[in-house]
């Protein structure tokens, strides 16, 4: 497992600031294992729908997946609400849109974070447009005082707030592929 390291000039603004594990690779993978079983148990008569929101959740969501015993389809929808920075800019766009019919159909949806709650309020308007059966979420994480419209169905962690890198999340598009999950300290 990577240790605690310091951002380099590559970073801009961020250079010289200390990332310090919070989540590890050990503890995601058990997690994820009690996720899997509970979704596969709550969909057990069901085929749903699982839609991945791109980019931070694609790692979560291939380890995830791996962790169903149920059939399931995948689907995937890109928004941004972050423009490279570590704040949200407080409106969400559409980038990507699913490519499937979700009419009459369980949908699941797979969040990376869910901070603000601003892009699960959106993309849970946009889905439940289509006619769909149900619509619902699974976060790997999301920070303690996040307090969305809609409750959250399943949650991996709830953090404290602080931006985070790794297993999937970025910073300036980078570090994604950190097999655990780091805080940025200040
Ligand atoms: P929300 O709309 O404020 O809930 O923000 C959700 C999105 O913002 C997530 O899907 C992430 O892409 C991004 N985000 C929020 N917090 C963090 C963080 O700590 N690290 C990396 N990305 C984050
Ligand atoms: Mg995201």
């Amino acid at each position: 497992m990577k240790s605690d390291f310091i951002l380099n000039e590559s970073f801009g603004e961020f250079a010289g600031k200390k990332l310090t594990i919070m989540i590890s690779e050990e503890t995601i993978k058990a997690r994820l294992k009690e996720l899997g079983q509970q979704i596969s148990k709550d969909y057990a008569d069901k085929v749903p729908i699982i839609i991945g929101v791109l980019n931070g959740s694609f790692i979560f969501f291939a380890d995830l997946f791996r962790e169903l015993s149920i059939d399931a389809e995948v689907d995937f929808i890109k928004i941004s609400s972050y423009h490279n920075k570590i704040e949200s800019s407080g409106t969400v766009r559409l980038i990507k849109d699913i490519s499937c019919d979700i009419s009459g159909r369980d949908v699941l949806v797979i969040e990376d974070i869910i901070d603000t709650g601003l892009s699960m309020k959106f993309l849970k308007r946009r889905l439940e447009e289509c006619n769909t059966t149900s619509v619902k979420f699974a976060t790997l994480l999301t920070k303690d005082y996040t307090k969305p419209a809609d409750k959250i169905d399943y949650i991996g962690f709830t953090i404290p707030d602080k931006f985070v890198v790794g297993y999937g999340l970025d910073i300036n598009q980078k570090l994604r592929n950190l097999k655990s999950i780091y805080a940025l300290n200040n």
